[in-house]
């Protein structure tokens, strides 16, 4: 046997689904959670300090170009969100997920509320659940220093996935989580 041809012929085939746009072993996981999904109105914002919301919400995920350098196969992560009544802007999230070979995946955000993330959890077939493991936040935010945060993604079927936010901030509550966000997007046809 020729080791040496095989090893060529792996790293050409390892190559080819690279570039073709084809998921790593790994992130093979994710795919329930790519694409683009929306709600228009779904969400509702709810906190101890702020009226109850509702709130449309953009999210998008996609397969991003792969560094050399690095040889990891991020995704890109885009949020967008509105106020469903007054169509004002909420806040954008961008960033990257990928998942390591223990099958848990990370998730950086960086957000215009003044917030980087970085989240860490399990990928379930139908599931996800992330735990903040750090975060930073700009000096001068009007939003409280947020203390923990769990991100859930509920894959329902095909067609409808659910986020749920939970979080505790400086002041609410005094311990665990309380939930902050939660929302349901239809998958869209078209990127
Ligand atoms: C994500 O990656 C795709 C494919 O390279 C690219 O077209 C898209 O603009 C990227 N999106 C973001 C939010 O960076
Ligand atoms: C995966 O993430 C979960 C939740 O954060 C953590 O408890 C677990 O230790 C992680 N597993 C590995 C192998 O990193």
């Amino acid at each position: 046997m020729d080791l040496r041809k095989d090893f060529f012929i792996f790293i050409f085939i390892s190559t080819l689904g690279l570039i073709s746009g084809e998921l790593s072993a790994t992130n093979k996981k994710l795919e329930w959670f790519v694409g683009r999904w929306r709600s228009e109105f779904g969400g509702k914002i709810v906190w101890p300090t702020v009226p109850t919301m509702t709130y449309g919400e953009e999210l998008i995920v996609l397969e991003a170009p792969m560094a050399k350098s690095t040889n990891v196969q991020f995704l890109n992560f885009s949020a967008r969100a509105w106020s469903h009544t007054t169509k004002d802007h909420f806040h954008d999230e961008w960033g990257f997920i990928t998942v390591d070979p223990n099958g848990n995946a990370t998730l950086m955000t960086a957000g215009n509320n003044g917030f980087t993330t970085y989240e860490v959890g399990e990928v379930q077939p139908n599931k996800m659940v992330l735990v903040l493991k750090d975060i930073g936040r700009i000096s001068f935010s009007r939003d409280l220093p947020v203390d923990d945060l769990r991100r859930t993604f509920i894959r329902h079927d095909d067609n409808y996935m659910e986020q749920l936010l939970e979080m505790r901030t400086a002041t609410h509550p005094k311990q665990g989580y309380l939930e902050h966000t939660r929302i349901i997007y239809t998958k869209q046809k078209e990127l």
